[in-house]
């Protein structure tokens, strides 16, 4: 095989027209929601009923509800828990916007936590440090897939009177000592976007184990109603609540991707194993961690670029150089991308302290005391946020290890070639290409 980078015309590791793409749909999925789609019911019906039930039983939940995405079942759980306005929720500091946004959507205020530099997850040392007398709750992000310490941070929130919200939205079947991401604390959100590892389009699960909290966070998923799901409804408005809810056609196409996903789940754990054993000792190249505890699922395999190894200091010229790396990975014929380019208390909406207007819920009297967002204070989520890329569908069932083969050329195949990535003329190659 040629070694010359295929961003400069060589030929790509991975034969993409082999590639299956993500998610692998047949006639399982077909027959349900073609069945569901001629059937008379479109929305709340057996489809979701079905499907709510099947993942309580495959998750291990007492309680579940279908919703349209893990942003509205994240908003759930901080309803669930009984979170208010100007509340402190703790939260990673490095996550998808809406594991803090939905913290807001409440009245409530994040308080962010830097990362462990090797999980990526909270660094479960700094929590204490960041817990204010108003904080009712911890977000617990089990991230790229990787369940956090679980019992390191209940024990804390034990101590504190704390409830512990799981942001299980891309962390289908991970585990944590043996216990499913979704049941490790109060209650828990996952997401089925076309991205995650069990897809239905889009769309969310809500769990819980608790009478109480579920019946709370259900108010706010139709309207403020109480009326269970297959009770009459009175139409009646008793609290604030969204329309979250979530169609029959969709949850017929989430049954038939559950119904799969142990064989997704085990394809991508050995694809996700033989990339960690086969391309140990690259250079340059910082793999991902599985620590003890967990079993992770491999949502997002994280390269990093070890750029202190390297000698690049300049945070500017880290990006530069991190993004022409996972240019050249792209033309390898890897899904390789750049997850979040900002950490969280960066981002605007935070920053700014101004979500609703008038700077609520900052601006409510006393809740703005022990709030500081600023980025010196998240070291290794800013560093992360550098240097980090995650390949993600290539690796997913039904792509088997003869892929994965062909992924770690490609990674070997950058990585023993970091010395000709040209940040500049990548850059200009990528430029070119999207003004074609
Ligand atoms: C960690 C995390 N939290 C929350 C979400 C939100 O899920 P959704 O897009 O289904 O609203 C996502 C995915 O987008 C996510 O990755």
């Amino acid at each position: 095989m040629s070694e010359q980078l295929a961003i400069y015309g060589g030929t790509p590791s991975v034969d993409v027209s082999k590639v299956a793409p993500w998610p692998p749909v047949n006639e399982i999925d077909e027959k349900l929601v073609l069945e569901t789609l001629r059937g008379r019911v479109q929305t709340r019906g057996e489809q979701n009923l079905a499907f709510e039930k099947e993942f309580r039983e495959w998750n291990g939940n007492d309680f579940a509800l279908f919703t349209n995405s893990g942003t509205a079942a994240l908003h759930m759980c901080l309803v669930g828990c009984g979170i208010g306005a100007g509340d402190h929720v703790l939260v990673t500091a490095y996550s998808w916007s809406s594991s803090a946004t939905c913290i807001l959507h409440h009245d409530a205020i994040p308080i962010f936590v830097d990362i462990d530099p090797e999980t990526f997850l909270m660094d479960p040392d700094k929590i204490e440090a960041a817990i204010t007398p108003r904080t009712k709750a911890i977000i617990v992000v089990q991230l790229h897939g990787l369940c956090n310490d679980m019992d390191k941070i209940n024990a804390i929130a034990k101590k504190h009177n704390l409830k512990v919200i799981e942001d299980a939205c891309q962390a289908h079947g991970a585990m944590y000592k043996g216990k499913k991401a979704g049941t490790l604390g109060d209650c828990a959100a996952f997401s089925f976007n076309q991205n995650k590892c069990l897809s239905c389009g889009e769309g969310g699960m809500f769990v819980t184990n608790s009478q109480e909290i579920f019946d709370q966070a259900a108010k706010l998923w139709s309207f403020g109603e109480t009326a269970r799901p297959e009770q009459r409804r009175d139409y009646h408005a008793y609290a604030l609540g969204w329309m979250y809810r979530n169609n029959e056609i969709t949850a017929a196409y989430g049954r038939a991707q559950l119904s799969k996903y142990d064989f997704y789940f085990n394809t991508l754990r050995n694809n996700g194993e033989y990339l960690l054993k086969n391309l140990a000792g690259t250079p340059n190249l910082m793999l991902p961690y599985e620590p003890e505890w967990a079993t992770h699922n491999w949502y997002n395999f994280n390269l990093r670029v070890d750029f202190a190894k390297m000698g690049v200091t300049d945070p500017a010229e880290q990006v530069k150089f991190r993004d022409a790396v996972a240019a050249a990975l792209c033309d390898e014929g890897i899904v390789a991308s750049v997850w979040q380019r900002f950490i969280l208390p960066e981002m605007t909406v935070f920053a700014a302290k101004n979500a609703y207007g008038m700077g609520y819920p900052w601006s409510i009297p006393g809740a703005d005391e022990g709030v500081d967002y600023s980025l010196e204070k998240f070291p290794n989520a800013l560093e992360y946020s550098r240097k980090h890329i995650s390949i993600v569908h290539t690796l997913r069932a039904p792509n088997g290890l003869d892929i994965a083969e062909q992924v770690r050329q490609g990674i070997a195949k950058v990585f023993n070639n970091l010395d000709k990535i040209d940040p500049e003329k990548i850059q200009a190659i990528v430029e070119a290409r999207r003004k074609k």
